[in-house]
């Protein structure tokens, strides 16, 4: 759904996720900060005033559990890693106009101020419940530090969210078949006190809510089925040392800090907190932002009116915490007389070499990586804003990458600047004295709104692409019209058309700035502007540039092979080593996104004893097949819908096939289909039949030959 209104009178907020300050960023973390970053600069670009604001995610098991593993203390842990994101974002030109932590005072004041917010309101209760016990530890076992079976779905899940399957957030005491992660020993549950947020009492507001909500649609479809029935109170303490402390003044929760998922979203306050505080309320107040004003207006009620003055929310955040966005958050603004998000851009994954990112494989191309290799920030910038629609998965692979810089920076955007710049120095020193042509006139004036558009639409892809559509159609031209062969001939036309490209050029400087700032910034000066073209409006893609300007330098560099090779061998080494350790370890890990380890035994499965008879055989119908298509599930990590020609017809099967094979690789791939399996209906589609694998890296079986569709194996 898209705000036709931007640019509005109030100010906006662009957020982006938290990271768990816990480990080293990888190309999968920067998806969400490039897609934030490139929209708010957008949105600047139309004249929307935004502030950009991210912290640390310093709390929680998240970062206790690998303190621990490294001996450190949380704190310290959690800082030094705080500091190095710091220092990592603006290196790929992710500039947040405040980027604070979790565990700063701002943050921990206003978390405090939130819950004292909610009791005084009614919103919070004490309840007794079951949590997870270590008994050799003899201590309890919050979120990660215990895993299990994820009651929705059957997946492995970790104590506080079902990473592996459905995704979804699970309360203390739901996961079933609970083991200690500090021992391995199967978990007892015990009976403890804890505080809860009455969500159920917003139930009418979220339906309200989700309704109102923009952003991409999976942010908005997802959380229908989530608040469908009673919904569930959140438990918002744990037992735990590191954390925000339960205000102490508030009856009860002496020994109790609050779950991370409680101050970590509430960082997206008080970072924007912290940037007013900085430029002065005047430049920025984020309480026009986030605040609803008057008491009247706070409770489980919402009516559009009272925010006609307030500030625009927007979160841009991956699609694994979609949930605790536009299900939690809500409730938790509500609840403390806050106002809501205007909207939700629910970021897909980004994957490796066709297969799932998995830190714990070492199948992860890491932050530090692409910039020790010398490449641009913005050509990654690019490929990941470009690289797919915001909610659908990227693909990242060194070949790729290459390719796409080789063909789409460097032998378009850079061709035509190029070409355009050096022609026109040598010429006339700079922009020929002509008025530019009607039809680039409104080629230009047709992209400035296209861009308005997409930007009003959270379009991250499209805006990002206009600019290279632009000089495609400055390549066309400049080679349609030959300027070359016109200098002599008819010098005037031959002025005519270089000016026409000097100002397509100067567009599309104007047009990339928000996806390629380093590079934006860069030809700016070629052009000889003065000032930065991030302080420059749409409309000045259409004035003059200046008279004279210097000889241009090539904008983007050729990706040469051998530099390809070695990127690629390294990561390959890295995979393979990982995995022969794990092999001499016995042990395998599961498929994970997000490289936590999520151990699992690899060791070959015992032989069946039980044989089955030559007519039980007979009973199996497998069929040799073809792969037609294969698309993700939305919703489901794991899956997707493949249709399967299998001669006599086309099958459609849902498989698990989606962290590790890539999909569009899939058509035009033989399988073996067990035709005769019973239909099941999984997220909603059914499967009619099950395509034959082996293993955990699901090695697809196929025929060695190439037996007809539909042939029988027997
Ligand atoms: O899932 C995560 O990585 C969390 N650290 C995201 C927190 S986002 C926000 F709400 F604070
Ligand atoms: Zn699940």
């Amino acid at each position: 759904m898209s705000n036709d209104e931007f640019p509005t009178d109030q100010p906006a907020v662009v957020t982006c996720g938290l990271p768990y300050a816990n480990g080293d960023l990888h190309v999968g973390h920067l998806r969400t900060y490039v897609d934030g970053d490139a929209l708010s600069r957008s949105l600047r670009r139309i004249g929307q005033q935004t502030a950009f604001v991210s912290g640390s995610d310093m709390h929680g098991t998240p970062v206790a559990v690998n303190a621990a593993e490294e001996g450190v203390e949380p704190r310290e842990f959690a800082l030094d890693f705080h500091e190095t994101y710091a220092e990592t974002f603006p290196q790929f030109n992710i500039e947040f106009d405040n980027y604070g932590h979790t565990d700063d005072e701002t943050n921990v004041e206003l978390t405090q101020e939130f819950v004292r917010s909610w009791v005084e309101n009614d919103h919070v209760h004490e309840k007794e419940i079951e949590v997870a016990w270590d008994t050799e530890e003899d201590q309890p076992l919050p979120d990660r530090y215990v895993e299990g079976t994820c009651p929705y779905c059957g997946e492995q899940a970790r104590g506080d969210e079902c990473d592996e399957g459905c995704q979804r957030h699970l309360e203390p005491g739901e996961i079933e078949d609970p083991v200690s992660t500090l021992t391995g020993n199967p978990a007892e549950y015990r009976t403890r006190e804890h505080k809860f947020l009455r969500l159920a009492d917003f139930q009418e507001y979220l339906q309200g809510f989700l309704d109102r909500l923009e952003g991409t649609d999976n942010a908005q479809n997802q959380p229908r089925e989530w608040i469908e029935g009673e919904l569930q109170d959140l438990c918002i303490t744990r037992d735990m040392d590191w954390g925000v402390d339960y205000p102490e003044d508030v009856d009860g929760g002496e020994d109790l800090v609050l779950y991370v998922w409680v101050d970590a979203p509430i960082e997206y306050v008080a970072s924007t907190k912290q940037y007013s505080e900085r430029v002065g309320d005047d430049e920025y107040d984020w309480e026009q932002v986030w605040k609803v004003d008057g008491e009247e207006h706070h409770g489980t009620e919402w009516d559009d009116d009272w925010t006609d003055d307030n500030g625009e929310i927007i979160h841009v955040i991956g699609r694994d915490i979609i949930q605790h966005h536009a299900v939690f958050w809500p409730v938790m603004l509500r609840g403390a007389g806050y106002n809501e998000p205007r909207s939700i851009l629910a970021t897909g994954f980004v994957g490796i070499d066709g297969k799932a990112l998995s830190t714990s494989r070492n199948r992860a191309v890491w932050a530090d990586e692409y910039l020790d290799a010398g490449f641009h920030p913005d050509l990654f910038r690019y490929y990941i804003a470009t690289g797919a629609q915001i909610d659908t998965d990227v693909d990242f692979s060194w070949d790729r990458f290459q390719e796409r810089v080789n063909g789409e920076l460097v032998g378009n955007v850079g061709n035509f600047i190029y070409r355009s710049l050096l022609f026109a120095e040598r010429n006339y020193d700079g922009t020929p004295d002509a008025a530019v042509s009607d039809d680039v006139r409104d080629r230009i004036e047709s992209a400035i709104e296209d861009f308005e558009t997409a930007v009003r639409e959270y379009d991250v892809r499209e805006l990002a692409e206009i600019a290279i559509e632009l000089s495609n159609y400055g390549n066309e031209y400049i080679q349609r019209n030959e300027p070359w062969n016109l200098v002599d001939d008819d010098p005037d036309r031959a002025e005519q058309v270089i000016r026409d490209c000097v100002q397509l050029t100067k567009a599309v400087a104007v047009l990339m700035q928000p996806v390629l700032p380093g590079k934006a910034e860069r030809l700016w000066g070629q052009l000889g502007e003065q000032g930065s073209v991030a302080d420059v409006t749409l409309d000045s893609a259409l004035e003059a540039p200046p008279a004279e300007f210097g000889e241009p330098a090539e904008l983007f560099e050729q990706v040469e092979d051998d530099h390809i090779e070695a990127l690629n061998e390294e990561l390959q080494e890295r995979v393979e080593s990982e995995a022969s350790t794990e092999a001499s370890n016995g042990g395998g890990e599961a498929a994970g996104d997000d490289g936590d380890d999520d151990a699992e035994t690899a060791d070959l499965q015992p032989l069946v004893e039980d044989r089955i008879s030559f007519e039980d055989f007979e009973g199996v119908d497998m069929r040799v097949g073809e792969i037609r298509s294969a698309e993700p599930v939305e919703g489901a990590d794991k899956l997707l819908r493949l249709e399967v020609d299998i001669g006599h017809e086309v099958r459609q099967v849902v498989a698990g096939l989606r962290q590790l094979h890539d999909a569009e690789a899939l058509p035009g791939t033989r399988v073996i289909l067990l035709a005769n399996m019973e239909k099941a209906e999984l997220f909603g589609i059914e499967s009619n039949g099950m395509v034959l694998a082996a293993g955990d890296e699901a090695d697809l079986l196929t025929t060695h030959e190439d037996a007809p569709l539909g042939t029988r194996i027997k």
